[in-house]
């Protein structure tokens, strides 16, 4: 089964989950370079707030090749991040397997993985399931944040779902 984990991460902990699912499952990784660095927080929240996309560097939007299609992002102002709204606003997702995840730093975000869910289908793709990670605290409201070796075993945890009962066998 060929996976692709498409992701964007600002602070490295997307990307921390995303590399252990692919070593995990030895699916293609494909980071959403966002071309603004997103280093003005304020801004970045209202970004989010009104579901703005976001102007990718070499954007890559096909998925032909894969049968599973990991779409993996940070949770901002309680929605999506940009890059992702543009990835799944793009790309052609029909026939595909999706598999959501969304990293935040307080516990579930419903109403962020609901709004992905309904994109992901709304490109054609058929939602496998939904994961939600707790990420990094970056307001110091919500506890502490994820330590690097929490965030691998989540990725790793993803890779368990993911792989077929036959290769769990064996
Ligand atoms: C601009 C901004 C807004 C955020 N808003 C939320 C939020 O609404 N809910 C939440 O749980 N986490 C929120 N977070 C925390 C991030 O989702 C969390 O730190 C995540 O792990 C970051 O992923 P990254 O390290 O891959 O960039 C926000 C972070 C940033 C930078």
């Amino acid at each position: 089964m060929d996976t692709l984990i498409v992701y964007y991460s600002r602070s490295g902990s997307t990307r921390t989950v995303a590399a252990a699912l692919a070593r995990g499952v030895g699916g293609t990784l494909r980071e959403l370079v966002d071309a603004n660095a997103r280093a003005n927080l304020f801004a970045a929240v209202i970004a989010a707030l009104f579901r703005r996309s976001a102007r990718l560097v070499s954007p890559d939007y096909d998925v032909a090749a894969y049968e599973t299609v990991v779409v993996m992002t940070p949770v901002w102002a309680g929605n999506p991040t940009p890059a992702a709204n543009t990835f799944l606003r793009t790309v052609n997702l029909t026939g595909k397997k999706v598999l959501i995840v969304a990293l935040g730093e307080s516990g579930d975000n419903l109403v962020t993985s609901s709004r992905l869910e309904k994109m992901a289908r709304d490109r054609g793709g058929q939602v496998i399931g939904v994961h939600h990670i707790h990420g990094l605290n970056s307001s110091g409201k919500a506890g502490p944040s994820a330590t690097a070796e929490e965030l691998q075993n989540e990725g790793g945890h993803l890779a368990d779902l993911l792989r077929e009962p036959e290769d769990q066998e064996s």
